[in-house]
C-alpha cells in the first residue's frame, strides 16, 4: 500500500457524492455512469501499474462488473493494485454538539468485513471528520470519533484486512495554520491512545491524515515549506514510527496544490513511508475531462495518469514545476 512511488485512489465516493461532483459537471448519476466512470480510471492500465498501489472503492462499487463482465476488483488486481473498501457509513450530526459529527458504521461492521474479503477487499477505510469552529471541535467528539476508530480498526485485523484509519480535521473555516496544527495534535493524540486501549496492532495500519494548512478562508496562505514544516512536526510528536505508511487525504486542496505540497512533505521525509491517498486531488481533472461522454475516455485517462504520475514524483520528493507542465 506505501511502496516507493507508488498511492492510493480514493475512489470510494458514496452514491451521494459522486452524484454531487457529477451534477457540477451536468453528468447524469446513474450507476451505469458511475460504472464506466470508475472502468475507465481502473484501465488506465500504465498509470495503474506504475504509481497506484491500492484502490478504495464504495460498495455498490466492488459488486460492479465492467461493460464486459469482468468485475472490477479483477481490473485492479490485473494493474497489480490491491482492493480496499470503505466501510464507514458516513459522519452524521453528533446529538448535542451542534456543528460536530461522529461517524456510524460499526453495528454488524465484522460481518460485512467478512463479506467484503470475500468480495477481495485486503484493506479498508473509515473516516472520521473533525471540524474548526468556536469552541469546535469539543473533547466529547474527538473522543468518541477516535473510540470508533480504533474499535473498527481492532475488527479490520481481526478479519485479515488492513485499517487505514482516517482522522480527517476539514480545510472548513477561516482558522489558521497554527490552529490546524493544535486541533491536528490532540485529535492524533486522542486517536493513537484508542487505538493502544484497543489492543490494534500499529504495523499493521495506514494513517491517512489531514496536512497541516490554513482554513481555506483564512488570509494567511502557506507555502508547501511550511505546510511540511508543521506537517512533520506534529506527525513526529503524534504517530509512532511502528506504523508503516502514513498516507495523506487531499481534503479540497486544489490538484496541484495537493502535489506540492506532498512533494515538500516527502524532501522532509519521516520514519514512515509518506504517499497520498487522494480522492479529489487525483480525479477532478479527469472527471472535467471525461464529462460523461465516452468520445472523451483517452483524453481522461491521460488527466488521470498524469496526476498519478506528479503524486507519485511527489511522494519520492522528485517533482517540479517543470514537471507539472510536461504534457497530460
Ligand atoms: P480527498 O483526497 O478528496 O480528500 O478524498 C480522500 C478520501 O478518501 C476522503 O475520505
Amino acid at each position: 500500500m506505501v511502496a516507493a512511488g507508488k498511492g492510493i485512489l480514493a475512489a470510494d465516493e458514496s452514491t451521494g457524492t459522486i452524484t454531487k461532483r457529477f451534477g457540477a459537471l451536468r453528468i447524469e448519476s446513474t450507476a451505469d455512469a458511475r460504472r464506466d466512470y470508475r472502468e475507465l480510471l481502473f484501465r488506465t492500465k500504465d498509470a495503474m501499474e506504475q504509481y497506484i498501489s491500492g484502490v478504495i472503492l464504495y460498495d455498490e462499487t466492488i459488486r460492479q462488473t465492467a461493460k464486459d463482465g469482468t468485475p472490477l476488483v479483477k481490473l485492479i488486481e490485473a494493474a497489480g493494485a490491491i482492493p480496499g473498501i470503505k466501510v464507514d457509513a458516513g459522519a452524521k450530526p453528533l446529538a448535542n454538539f451542534l456543528g460536530e459529527t461522529i461517524t456510524e458504521g460499526l453495528d454488524g461492521l465484522r460481518e460485512r468485513l467478512s463479506d467484503y474479503h470475500g468480495l477481495g477487499a485486503r484493506f479498508a477505510k473509515w473516516r472520521a471528520v473533525i471540524q474548526i469552529g468556536g469552541g469546535v471541535p469539543t473533547d466529547f467528539a474527538v473522543e468518541a470519533n477516535a473510540r470508533a476508530l480504533a474499535r473498527y480498526a481492532g475488527l479490520c485485523q481481526e478479519a485479515g484486512i488492513v485499517p487505514i484509519v482516517e482522522p480527517e480535521v476539514l480545510m472548513d473555516g477561516a482558522h489558521d495554520l497554527a490552529r490546524c496544527y493544535d486541533v491536528t495534535e490532540f485529535v492524533l493524540k486522542t486517536v493513537f491512545m484508542e487505538l493502544y486501549k484497543a489492543r490494534v496492532f500499529l504495523e499493521g495500519m495506514i494513517l491517512k491524515p489531514n496536512m497541516i494548512v490554513p482554513g481555506k478562508a483564512c488570509a494567511a496562505k502557506a507555502s508547501p515549506e511550511e505546510v511540511a514544516q508543521a506537517t512533520i512536526r506534529v506527525l513526529r510528536n503524534c504517530a509512532p514510527a511502528a506504523v508503516p505508511g502514513v498516507a495523506f487525504l487531499s481534503g479540497g486542496q486544489s490538484d496541484v496544490e495537493a502535489t506540492a505540497n506532498l512533494d515538500a512533505i516527502s524532501r522532509l521525509g519521516g520514519p514512515w513511508a509518506l504517499t497520498f491517498s487522494y480522492g479529489r486531488a487525483l480525479q477532478d481533472a479527469a472527471q472535467k475531462a471525461w464529462a460523461g461522454q465516452p468520445e472523451n475516455m483517452r483524453a481522461a485517462q491521460a488527466a488521470f495518469a498524469h496526476r498519478a504520475r506528479m503524486n507519485s514524483l511527489a511522494a519520492q520528493g522528485r517533482w517540479s514545476e517543470g514537471e507539472e507542465r510536461t504534457a497530460a
